[in-house]
């Protein structure tokens, strides 16, 4: 399945359930936010899962291009990118986690055909604030997917404060099978999709207030599942890099972490410099200018 087969079937798959699509947006979110760049789908749909109305209705999806600096110490591996695109599903205040999970496992096996045995999903152990989550847990256990309770690692926030939640990953097994061990100590399970339950929203003192209404928000790594479903190790070696890799080693001889670093380098910069930034020494531009550099 290439790239755009790949979308298609999310997208078909998501409206068939009654979602409708709304336009992925700028990597620049609006001024009055903090953040520097749009880090997962459910960025620009903040309010609408803080409770506003949106005009689309209560169960959405899109396609969102994103930037996340707190993963550039990893990129250079397999599957991290700077820039990236998320696949992403919401119910604002409509269906629950549980459906969302049965959607999610009903698209990867039936609609992308990664049969059982290569999947695996860790589910929210608790802390001291929120419980274990037993419902994600038994959901998982039903539809006979191998699943994890791990300690506080799923829980999913766009910063410090704002709405958050416990989350559910799901990872596909890129290895011969059958699939060894588990995604904490064996990295052939790649993560590909993460359904969170947006139940909470974060104080600036650390309390957490359960939110009016609930909500559920999935993302899932656009070239990480072309990865996987062309059977590939590496975002880089599937259609979508193609062009990127067949030009840049007869532009520089490079051994292949730096390949890969100036691929997704020279492909994150473009699509910034795409969505208005220019190279400077502050905020936005200064990350562009590190990324050049
Ligand atoms: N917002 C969630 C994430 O980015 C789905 O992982």
């Amino acid at each position: 399945m290439d790239t755009h087969q790949t979308v298609r079937t999310f997208t078909d798959f998501f409206r068939e359930r009654g979602h409708r699509t709304v336009t992925g947006t700028s990597l620049l979110p609006p001024p009055t936010d903090p953040v520097l760049f749009t880090t997962s789908g459910m960025h620009p749909l903040t309010p609408y899962l803080q409770g506003r109305p949106h005009p689309q209705g209560r169960r959405l999806l899109n396609v969102q291009r994103c930037l996340r600096t707190t993963d550039l110490d990893e990129v250079g591996d397999a599957t991290h990118l700077t820039v990236f695109e998320m696949l992403g599903s919401w119910s604002l205040g409509d269906y629950g986690h549980p459906q969302s999970l049965r959607w999610g496992y009903e698209l990867l096996r039936d609609g992308f055909g990664i049969p059982r045995e290569r999947l695996y999903a860790t589910v929210f152990g608790g802390d001291d604030q929120v419980g274990p989550d037993n419902e994600s847990l038994r959901t998982w256990q039903e539809l006979g997917v191998p699943v994890e309770l791990t300690g506080d690692d799923n829980w999913w926030s766009n910063g410090p404060v704002g709405i958050c939640g416990p989350d559910s990953e799901i990872f596909v097994w890129t290895g011969d099978v059958p699939p060894r061990r588990t995604p904490t100590t064996d990295p052939r399970w790649v993560e590909v999709w993460n359904h969170v339950q947006l139940r909470y929203h974060r104080h600036e003192d650390g309390t957490l207030e359960p939110l009016r209404q609930p909500g559920v928000d999935t993302g899932m790594g656009l070239e990480r599942l072309v990865t996987v479903l062309q059977g590939r190790r590496e975002v880089y070696e599937t259609d979508l890099f193609e062009p990127w890799m067949r030009t840049i080693p007869s532009l520089w001889d490079l051994d292949e972490r730096s390949t890969r670093l100036v691929c997704d380098h020279l492909r994150s910069s473009l699509v910034v410099i795409g969505d208005g930034v220019r190279p400077s020494n502050t905020g936005r531009g200064y990350v562009l200018r590190r990324l050049i550099r």
